[in-house]
């Protein structure tokens, strides 16, 4: 029996390096990697020897028959990703898993930087989430460098530790890979180091051979709507940092006395709180995750969370693997609506889209008593157009987006799940627009579009709020490949004498 991938994969491809028959894709250099919802295993070619089970660092991978129950449905997904994948179509073979490994420029880096001026380089990243130590791994492997992350908050790895649901505790494991990174000698972690007010990006540049930012989105998108800004409405990336602990956002506080919550924009982040609203007073005792949210969840009377979506369901934004689980946990229903009814027999242009399709189609368009406990709603072809106070409570005045109707949805809380946004690095260029810094393949550009020489982004403050904890990995390779070059060819000086280690930020990283 095969090995098969399941829901908490993360992209990080760890497994396909792994693999000695490569019987895992898409690997990161073939073309659908960085659209895939998940890798698979091609059951065809795998010779089951676990490898890829201890390099996943999420407990993704396990062999076909010890699956759990929930997890059997996974084996018939990886088979079906591996049929449809056009490049097995390609080769025209039926052993899909013979078509030849491509070449994998980060496979064996070499031992050394080369450095035509000095010998040792200094390399300082801003922010401590998952691109920032993928990084760091990528640039530990070369023995004459050294790594300082400076954090602005008290517990390093973003949203890796703060983002990543507390019930996902399988996704939660890649702190673990972190840890083995932080434990390099050559790697320093500056805690409660904000760049930008504790410390300049100036003062980085003049400590540092090259800087490299990865600081995330840690903002959120607004709709842009009347009364978004009323008590009572907030976000999930607020909302998530709360159930998380995340340190700023202890004071916070959701309104869950009234028996419906209304989130905008049906992504994974709106599964995940949908999901933590809706837990069983139990579920989640024990969960690594704010003990004070914990409580007032436990407290909760929320009896009904609608996710209102403004596209049909064939544009969910959530992936296979999270509504699969979603479906399996909680009652999940799909609001009746000819349009919907259509595009669910009609929307289909991939066999994940179908799957999707199909899995939703069998939803009960009201609640049964399957799981018992509160319920989650989608909604489609909804868009909010404004929220109302009416007494203690809100209304949501919607629009449905093809037929133009109006419909208010009463509510005491609305979570807007439209997106995270990257927030400018002061003294570095920004675009406001997208959120990210203007880079070519990970150099920092000016406003001219010239590289800054020893400036590097990486990860969602690089390429946008998309993709998860492993798309980072690929991320980061191409910013370090970015900073080998440039070191190779005198860019980013190493300089051969020391760099001045004293003044206000030597004094601040002494504090
Ligand atoms: C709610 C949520 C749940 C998710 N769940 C999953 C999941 O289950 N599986 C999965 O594969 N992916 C998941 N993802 C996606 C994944 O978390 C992201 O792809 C990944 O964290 C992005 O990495 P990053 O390093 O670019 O940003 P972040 O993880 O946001 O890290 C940025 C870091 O920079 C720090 N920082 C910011 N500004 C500064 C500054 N000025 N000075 C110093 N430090 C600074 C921040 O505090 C943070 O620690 C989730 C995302 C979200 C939002
Ligand atoms: N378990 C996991 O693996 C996991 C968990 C959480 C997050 N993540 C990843 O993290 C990334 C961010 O997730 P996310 O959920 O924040 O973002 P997302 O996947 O980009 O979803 C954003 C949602 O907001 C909607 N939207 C955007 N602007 C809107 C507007 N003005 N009005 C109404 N709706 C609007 C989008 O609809 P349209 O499509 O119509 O624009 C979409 O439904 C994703 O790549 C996600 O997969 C992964």
């Amino acid at each position: 029996m095969p090995h098969v991938i399941t829901q908490s994969c993360c992209s990080d491809a760890s497994c396909t390096f792994a693999c000695p028959v490569n019987c895992i894709h898409p690997t990161p250099d073939e073309p659908g990697f960085a659209t895939a919802e998940m890798l698979y295993v091609d059951p065809t070619s795998c010779v089951d020897c676990g490898a890829c089970v201890t390099a996943c660092p999420v407990d993704a991978i396990g062999p076909a028959h010890r699956l759990p129950e929930e997890h059997k449905v996974y084996i018939e997904i990886n088979r079906v990703l591996s049929a449809a994948d056009p490049a097995n179509a390609a080769l025209d073979n039926p052993d899909p898993g013979s078509r030849s490994r491509p070449p994998m420029a980060h496979a064996v880096p070499p031992k050394r930087l080369h450095v035509p001026d000095g010998d040792e380089v200094s390399i300082g990243i801003v922010g401590s989430g998952p691109a920032a130590m993928y990084a760091a791994d990528e640039l530990l492997r070369y023995g004459n460098v050294t790594v300082d992350v400076y954090e602005k908050l008290a517990v390093p790895y973003g949203l890796a530790r703060f983002g990543v649901a507390p019930d996902h505790t399988r996704t939660r494991k890649v702190a673990e890979l972190f840890d083995v990174v932080a434990k390099d000698p050559r790697f320093r972690l500056h805690l409660n180091t904000a760049v930008g007010t504790d410390v300049t990006i100036d003062e980085l540049r003049a400590r540092h051979d090259a800087v490299l930012v990865a600081a995330g989105a840690s903002t959120d998108r607004k709709i842009g709507i009347p009364g978004e800004d009323l008590p009572g409405v907030g976000s999930t990336t607020d909302f998530v940092a709360w159930y998380n602990g995340r340190p700023d956002h202890t004071g916070d506080d959701f309104e869950l006395a009234n028996g419906r919550v209304v989130i905008v924009g049906n992504g994974n982040v709106a599964l995940d709180a949908a999901r933590i609203l809706t837990a069983g007073r139990d579920e989640l005792l024990g969960a690594d995750m704010s003990q004070k949210a914990l409580a007032r969840l436990r407290e909760s009377k929320v009896e009904e969370v609608v996710i209102v979506a403004r596209r049909g369901p064939e544009h969910s934004a959530f992936t296979l693997p999270e509504i699969l689980g979603l479906t399996d946990e909680r009652t999940v229903t799909v609001d009746p609506d000819p349009e919907v009814a259509e595009s669910l027999a009609t929307g289909a242009d991939s066999p994940l889209t179908e799957r999707k399709l199909a899995l939703l189609e069998s939803l009960p368009t009201t609640p049964q008593a399957t799981h018992g406990g509160p319920a989650i709603r989608l909604r489609y072809f909804t868009t909010p157009i404004a929220i109302e106070a009416d007494g203690d409570a809100l209304v949501v005045r919607a629009r449905h987006t093809t037929t133009g109707a109006e419909v208010d949805i009463p509510t005491g809380l609305v979570l807007t799940s439209v997106g995270y946004k990257g927030r400018p690095v002061p003294g570095l260029p920004f675009d406001e627009a997208r959120g990210v810094l203007p880079n070519s393949a990970g150099r920092v550009l000016d406003d001219d579009g010239a590289p800054i020489p020893g400036v590097y982004v990486t990860g969602w403050i690089k390429r946008g709020p998309n993709g998860f904890i492993g798309t980072n990995k690929t991320d980061s390779q191409e910013t370090v490949a970015a900073i080998a070059a440039d070191v190779a060819i005198g860019v980013v000086s190493s300089r051969p004498a020391p760099k001045a280690r004293g003044g206000r930020l030597a004094r601040l990283l002494r504090g």
